[in-house]
Protein backbone atom coordinates (compact mmCIF):
# COMPACT_ATOMS: atom_id res chain seq x y z
CA UNK A 1 0.00 0.00 0.00
CA UNK A 2 3.00 2.52 1.06
CA UNK A 3 4.64 1.54 -2.52
CA UNK A 4 0.71 2.34 -4.22
CA UNK A 5 0.44 5.64 -2.32
CA UNK A 6 3.78 6.67 -3.30
CA UNK A 7 3.59 5.71 -7.04
CA UNK A 8 0.45 7.42 -6.84
CA UNK A 9 2.41 10.82 -5.50
CA UNK A 10 4.50 10.52 -8.52
CA UNK A 11 1.73 9.77 -10.84
CA UNK A 12 0.69 13.31 -9.86
CA UNK A 13 3.59 14.80 -9.85
CA UNK A 14 4.27 14.08 -13.47
CA UNK A 15 0.50 15.30 -14.38
CA UNK A 16 1.10 17.98 -12.57
CA UNK A 17 4.03 18.72 -15.52
CA UNK A 18 3.13 17.41 -18.06
CA UNK A 19 -1.06 16.97 -18.19
CA UNK A 20 -1.10 14.74 -21.15
CA UNK A 21 1.13 12.20 -19.94
CA UNK A 22 -0.75 9.02 -20.87
CA UNK A 23 1.27 6.58 -19.03
CA UNK A 24 1.33 8.68 -15.56
CA UNK A 25 -2.79 9.09 -16.81
CA UNK A 26 -3.23 5.40 -17.12
CA UNK A 27 -1.56 4.41 -13.67
CA UNK A 28 -3.14 6.71 -11.80
CA UNK A 29 -6.65 5.75 -13.02
CA UNK A 30 -5.94 2.33 -12.58
CA UNK A 31 -4.42 2.77 -8.41
CA UNK A 32 -7.74 5.15 -8.32
CA UNK A 33 -9.96 2.36 -9.51
CA UNK A 34 -8.16 -0.13 -7.61
CA UNK A 35 -8.87 2.03 -4.09
CA UNK A 36 -12.81 2.35 -5.42
CA UNK A 37 -12.78 5.67 -6.40
CA UNK A 38 -15.28 5.70 -8.84
CA UNK A 39 -15.85 8.47 -9.81
CA UNK A 40 -12.14 10.20 -9.56
CA UNK A 41 -11.36 7.10 -11.69
CA UNK A 42 -14.16 7.76 -14.29
CA UNK A 43 -13.09 10.88 -14.57
CA UNK A 44 -9.26 9.71 -15.07
CA UNK A 45 -10.30 7.55 -17.54
CA UNK A 46 -12.54 9.94 -19.65
CA UNK A 47 -9.17 12.48 -19.67
CA UNK A 48 -7.50 9.75 -21.51
CA UNK A 49 -10.04 9.39 -23.84
CA UNK A 50 -9.93 13.08 -24.91
CA UNK A 51 -6.50 12.65 -25.31
CA UNK A 52 -6.39 9.06 -27.05
CA UNK A 53 -9.79 8.65 -28.07
CA UNK A 54 -8.95 5.08 -29.37
CA UNK A 55 -7.53 4.10 -26.03
CA UNK A 56 -9.15 0.44 -25.32
CA UNK A 57 -8.82 -0.16 -22.00
CA UNK A 58 -9.95 3.40 -21.04
CA UNK A 59 -12.53 3.44 -22.95
CA UNK A 60 -13.69 -0.13 -21.67
CA UNK A 61 -13.07 0.78 -17.92
CA UNK A 62 -14.96 3.65 -18.38
CA UNK A 63 -17.69 1.80 -20.04
CA UNK A 64 -17.27 -0.43 -16.65
CA UNK A 65 -17.59 2.31 -14.20
CA UNK A 66 -20.62 3.79 -16.11
CA UNK A 67 -22.66 1.16 -16.00
CA UNK A 68 -22.61 0.91 -19.52
CA UNK A 69 -23.97 -2.69 -21.63
CA UNK A 70 -20.27 -4.64 -23.14
CA UNK A 71 -20.95 -7.93 -24.64
CA UNK A 72 -17.08 -8.75 -24.88
CA UNK A 73 -13.60 -7.35 -22.91
CA UNK A 74 -11.33 -6.16 -26.00
CA UNK A 75 -8.44 -8.73 -26.14
CA UNK A 76 -5.40 -5.75 -26.07
CA UNK A 77 -6.58 -4.82 -22.86
CA UNK A 78 -6.62 -8.49 -21.50
CA UNK A 79 -3.20 -9.37 -22.94
CA UNK A 80 -2.32 -5.97 -21.52
CA UNK A 81 -3.58 -6.59 -17.80
CA UNK A 82 -2.33 -9.73 -17.71
CA UNK A 83 1.05 -9.28 -19.25
CA UNK A 84 1.35 -7.14 -16.17
CA UNK A 85 -0.13 -9.26 -13.46
CA UNK A 86 1.67 -12.36 -14.71
CA UNK A 87 4.85 -11.83 -12.44
CA UNK A 88 3.08 -11.31 -9.14
CA UNK A 89 -0.20 -12.77 -9.89
CA UNK A 90 -0.11 -16.35 -8.08
CA UNK A 91 1.12 -14.09 -4.95
CA UNK A 92 -1.41 -12.07 -5.22
CA UNK A 93 -4.10 -14.43 -6.16
CA UNK A 94 -3.49 -17.47 -4.07
CA UNK A 95 -1.36 -15.80 -0.70
CA UNK A 96 -3.57 -12.42 -0.53
CA UNK A 97 -7.30 -12.82 -1.93
CA UNK A 98 -7.55 -16.45 -0.96
CA UNK A 99 -7.79 -18.10 -5.16
CA UNK A 100 -7.71 -21.95 -4.51
CA UNK A 101 -10.64 -22.52 -7.51
CA UNK A 102 -8.27 -24.95 -9.27
CA UNK A 103 -8.10 -27.18 -5.92
CA UNK A 104 -12.38 -26.91 -6.29
CA UNK A 105 -12.94 -27.53 -9.74
CA UNK A 106 -10.08 -30.89 -8.96
CA UNK A 107 -12.55 -31.98 -5.95
CA UNK A 108 -15.80 -31.46 -7.76
CA UNK A 109 -14.80 -33.43 -10.88
CA UNK A 110 -13.65 -36.22 -8.74
CA UNK A 111 -16.69 -36.28 -6.38
CA UNK A 112 -18.71 -36.36 -9.64
CA UNK A 113 -16.97 -38.29 -12.13
CA UNK A 114 -14.78 -40.55 -10.02
CA UNK A 115 -12.14 -42.96 -12.11
CA UNK A 116 -12.19 -40.52 -15.00
CA UNK A 117 -9.15 -39.86 -16.26
CA UNK A 118 -9.26 -38.37 -19.46
CA UNK A 119 -6.56 -38.86 -22.07
CA UNK A 120 -6.03 -35.17 -23.08
CA UNK A 121 -7.23 -31.99 -21.04
CA UNK A 122 -7.89 -28.34 -22.36
CA UNK A 123 -6.89 -25.50 -20.33
CA UNK A 124 -8.59 -22.49 -21.96
CA UNK A 125 -7.06 -19.66 -20.24
CA UNK A 126 -4.26 -21.41 -18.27
CA UNK A 127 -2.63 -18.37 -17.07
CA UNK A 128 0.58 -19.36 -15.07
CA UNK A 129 -0.63 -22.72 -14.79
CA UNK A 130 -2.53 -23.47 -11.38
CA UNK A 131 -5.06 -25.67 -13.33
CA UNK A 132 -1.79 -27.76 -14.71
CA UNK A 133 -0.72 -28.48 -10.94
CA UNK A 134 -3.69 -30.03 -10.04
CA UNK A 135 -5.15 -31.85 -12.79
CA UNK A 136 -1.67 -32.97 -15.58
CA UNK A 137 -1.46 -36.45 -13.04
CA UNK A 138 -4.75 -37.13 -14.36
CA UNK A 139 -4.53 -37.71 -17.71
CA UNK A 140 -1.74 -38.03 -20.69
CA UNK A 141 -1.64 -34.76 -21.97
CA UNK A 142 -2.44 -31.45 -21.28
CA UNK A 143 -3.00 -28.25 -23.65
CA UNK A 144 -2.94 -24.71 -22.60
CA UNK A 145 -4.13 -21.81 -24.41
CA UNK A 146 -3.96 -17.98 -23.16
CA UNK A 147 -3.80 -14.52 -24.61
CA UNK A 148 -0.88 -13.23 -22.44
CA UNK A 149 2.54 -14.40 -23.42
CA UNK A 150 4.19 -13.62 -19.78
CA UNK A 151 1.36 -15.83 -18.03
CA UNK A 152 2.40 -18.55 -20.88
CA UNK A 153 5.91 -18.17 -19.68
CA UNK A 154 5.05 -18.54 -16.62
CA UNK A 155 2.76 -21.78 -17.10
CA UNK A 156 5.96 -22.74 -19.28
CA UNK A 157 8.55 -23.16 -16.77
CA UNK A 158 6.25 -25.57 -14.24
CA UNK A 159 6.53 -28.45 -17.45
CA UNK A 160 2.93 -29.68 -16.82
CA UNK A 161 2.04 -29.09 -20.01
CA UNK A 162 2.50 -30.92 -23.23
CA UNK A 163 2.16 -27.99 -25.32
CA UNK A 164 1.07 -24.09 -24.86
CA UNK A 165 -0.60 -21.66 -27.76
CA UNK A 166 -0.69 -18.21 -27.02
CA UNK A 167 -4.08 -17.57 -29.03
CA UNK A 168 -7.21 -15.83 -28.07
CA UNK A 169 -9.93 -18.92 -26.82
CA UNK A 170 -12.46 -18.60 -29.48
CA UNK A 171 -9.73 -18.26 -32.51
CA UNK A 172 -7.60 -21.54 -31.20
CA UNK A 173 -11.42 -23.48 -30.78
CA UNK A 174 -11.30 -22.08 -34.22
CA UNK A 175 -8.74 -23.41 -35.66
CA UNK A 176 -8.27 -26.98 -33.37
CA UNK A 177 -7.80 -29.83 -35.05
CA UNK A 178 -10.92 -32.10 -34.64
CA UNK A 179 -12.78 -33.04 -31.47
CA UNK A 180 -10.17 -34.90 -29.29
CA UNK A 181 -10.45 -33.85 -25.75
CA UNK A 182 -12.07 -35.62 -22.67
CA UNK A 183 -12.10 -32.77 -20.43
CA UNK A 184 -12.00 -28.61 -21.26
CA UNK A 185 -11.35 -26.52 -18.32
CA UNK A 186 -11.48 -23.35 -17.96
CA UNK A 187 -10.91 -21.95 -14.23
CA UNK A 188 -11.88 -17.67 -13.86
CA UNK A 189 -11.85 -16.75 -17.34
CA UNK A 190 -15.51 -16.81 -18.52
CA UNK A 191 -15.90 -13.23 -16.64
CA UNK A 192 -13.30 -12.20 -18.84
CA UNK A 193 -15.02 -13.37 -22.12
CA UNK A 194 -18.68 -11.71 -21.53
CA UNK A 195 -21.19 -13.61 -24.16
CA UNK A 196 -20.76 -17.35 -23.82
CA UNK A 197 -22.45 -18.16 -26.84
CA UNK A 198 -19.72 -18.69 -29.04
CA UNK A 199 -17.74 -20.64 -26.76
CA UNK A 200 -20.36 -23.13 -25.65
CA UNK A 201 -20.94 -23.88 -29.78
CA UNK A 202 -16.82 -24.23 -30.30
CA UNK A 203 -15.72 -26.10 -27.05
CA UNK A 204 -18.68 -28.70 -28.35
CA UNK A 205 -16.43 -29.29 -30.99
CA UNK A 206 -13.43 -30.14 -29.85
CA UNK A 207 -14.69 -32.46 -27.20
CA UNK A 208 -13.54 -36.35 -27.42
CA UNK A 209 -16.89 -38.72 -27.11
CA UNK A 210 -17.68 -38.72 -23.61
CA UNK A 211 -15.97 -35.66 -22.74
CA UNK A 212 -16.90 -33.02 -20.44
CA UNK A 213 -16.24 -29.10 -19.77
CA UNK A 214 -15.82 -28.02 -16.35
CA UNK A 215 -16.06 -23.90 -15.87
CA UNK A 216 -16.50 -21.21 -13.40
CA UNK A 217 -18.26 -18.11 -13.33
CA UNK A 218 -18.71 -14.84 -11.48
CA UNK A 219 -22.47 -15.17 -10.38
CA UNK A 220 -24.77 -12.55 -10.98
CA UNK A 221 -27.54 -12.80 -8.47
CA UNK A 222 -30.65 -12.27 -10.60
CA UNK A 223 -32.47 -14.13 -13.35
CA UNK A 224 -30.67 -11.46 -15.94
CA UNK A 225 -30.54 -13.17 -19.48
CA UNK A 226 -26.96 -11.46 -20.77
CA UNK A 227 -23.86 -10.88 -19.09
CA UNK A 228 -23.14 -8.08 -16.91
CA UNK A 229 -20.30 -5.96 -17.00
CA UNK A 230 -19.40 -4.52 -13.82
CA UNK A 231 -17.39 -2.07 -12.05
CA UNK A 232 -14.37 -4.33 -11.58
CA UNK A 233 -14.01 -4.60 -16.09
CA UNK A 234 -15.36 -8.40 -15.10
CA UNK A 235 -18.41 -9.46 -16.19
CA UNK A 236 -21.04 -11.29 -14.35
CA UNK A 237 -22.96 -14.21 -15.27
CA UNK A 238 -26.28 -15.55 -13.73
CA UNK A 239 -27.53 -18.94 -13.46
CA UNK A 240 -30.11 -18.64 -15.78
CA UNK A 241 -27.85 -17.41 -18.13
CA UNK A 242 -26.12 -20.16 -18.19
CA UNK A 243 -28.67 -22.43 -18.11
CA UNK A 244 -29.92 -21.09 -21.59
CA UNK A 245 -26.91 -20.46 -23.27
CA UNK A 246 -25.31 -24.39 -22.38
CA UNK A 247 -29.09 -25.53 -22.92
CA UNK A 248 -29.25 -23.62 -26.85
CA UNK A 249 -25.86 -24.78 -27.58
CA UNK A 250 -26.60 -28.52 -26.56
CA UNK A 251 -24.86 -28.92 -23.30
CA UNK A 252 -26.55 -30.94 -20.51
CA UNK A 253 -25.97 -29.92 -16.78
CA UNK A 254 -24.38 -32.73 -14.56
CA UNK A 255 -23.38 -31.13 -12.06
CA UNK A 256 -23.20 -27.02 -10.43
CA UNK A 257 -22.23 -25.43 -7.12
CA UNK A 258 -21.71 -21.79 -5.46
CA UNK A 259 -18.34 -21.35 -3.63
CA UNK A 260 -16.23 -17.98 -2.63
CA UNK A 261 -14.08 -17.69 -5.46
CA UNK A 262 -11.38 -15.34 -3.91
CA UNK A 263 -11.73 -12.10 -2.01
CA UNK A 264 -12.06 -8.20 -3.31
CA UNK A 265 -11.15 -5.78 -1.39
CA UNK A 266 -12.32 -7.42 1.87
CA UNK A 267 -15.51 -9.22 0.61
CA UNK A 268 -15.91 -12.62 -1.28
CA UNK A 269 -16.98 -12.55 -5.09
CA UNK A 270 -19.21 -15.30 -5.07
CA UNK A 271 -18.81 -17.39 -7.91
CA UNK A 272 -20.30 -21.09 -9.20
CA UNK A 273 -18.61 -24.12 -11.09
CA UNK A 274 -20.18 -25.92 -13.67
CA UNK A 275 -19.69 -29.95 -14.98
CA UNK A 276 -21.49 -30.26 -18.06
CA UNK A 277 -21.98 -32.94 -20.83
CA UNK A 278 -23.13 -33.07 -24.71
CA UNK A 279 -26.63 -33.37 -24.23
CA UNK A 280 -27.60 -36.99 -25.81
CA UNK A 281 -29.16 -36.97 -29.23
CA UNK A 282 -32.76 -38.55 -29.50
C1 LIG B 1 -7.81 -14.94 -13.79
S1 LIG B 1 -6.74 -15.69 -14.91
C2 LIG B 1 -7.02 -17.43 -14.59
C3 LIG B 1 -5.82 -18.26 -14.97
C4 LIG B 1 -5.91 -19.73 -14.60
N1 LIG B 1 -7.01 -20.38 -15.26
C5 LIG B 1 -6.02 -19.88 -13.10
O1 LIG B 1 -6.99 -20.48 -12.63
O2 LIG B 1 -5.11 -19.43 -12.39
C6 LIG B 1 -7.56 -15.49 -16.47
C7 LIG B 1 -6.68 -15.91 -17.64
O3 LIG B 1 -7.48 -15.99 -18.82
C8 LIG B 1 -6.80 -15.40 -19.90
N2 LIG B 1 -7.79 -14.93 -20.86
C9 LIG B 1 -8.86 -14.13 -20.60
N3 LIG B 1 -9.59 -13.95 -21.71
C10 LIG B 1 -8.97 -14.64 -22.69
C11 LIG B 1 -9.25 -14.87 -24.06
N4 LIG B 1 -10.32 -14.31 -24.66
N5 LIG B 1 -8.41 -15.66 -24.78
C12 LIG B 1 -7.33 -16.22 -24.19
N6 LIG B 1 -7.01 -16.04 -22.89
C13 LIG B 1 -7.82 -15.28 -22.15
C14 LIG B 1 -5.97 -14.29 -19.28
O4 LIG B 1 -4.88 -13.91 -20.08
C15 LIG B 1 -5.55 -14.93 -17.95
O5 LIG B 1 -4.33 -15.60 -18.03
Amino acid sequence: IDDEHRAEEIYRDIIRLAPDHLPSLNNLAYLTHKKAEIKSARQLYEKILEIDPGHVSADFMRAALSGETRTHSPDSYIEEVFDEFAGHYEQSLTAKLGYDLPSSLYDFYAQHLPDHKPEHVLDLGCGTGLVGEKFSTLCRSMTGVDISGNMLEAAHHKNLYNSLHKAEIIDYLDKCPGASYGLVISADVLPYLGSLEELFKKVLSVLADGGHFLFSVEDHPDDVLNPVLQQSGRFAHSKKYVRKVTGQAGWQMIAMTTLDLRKERNDWIQGSIYLMCPHPVS
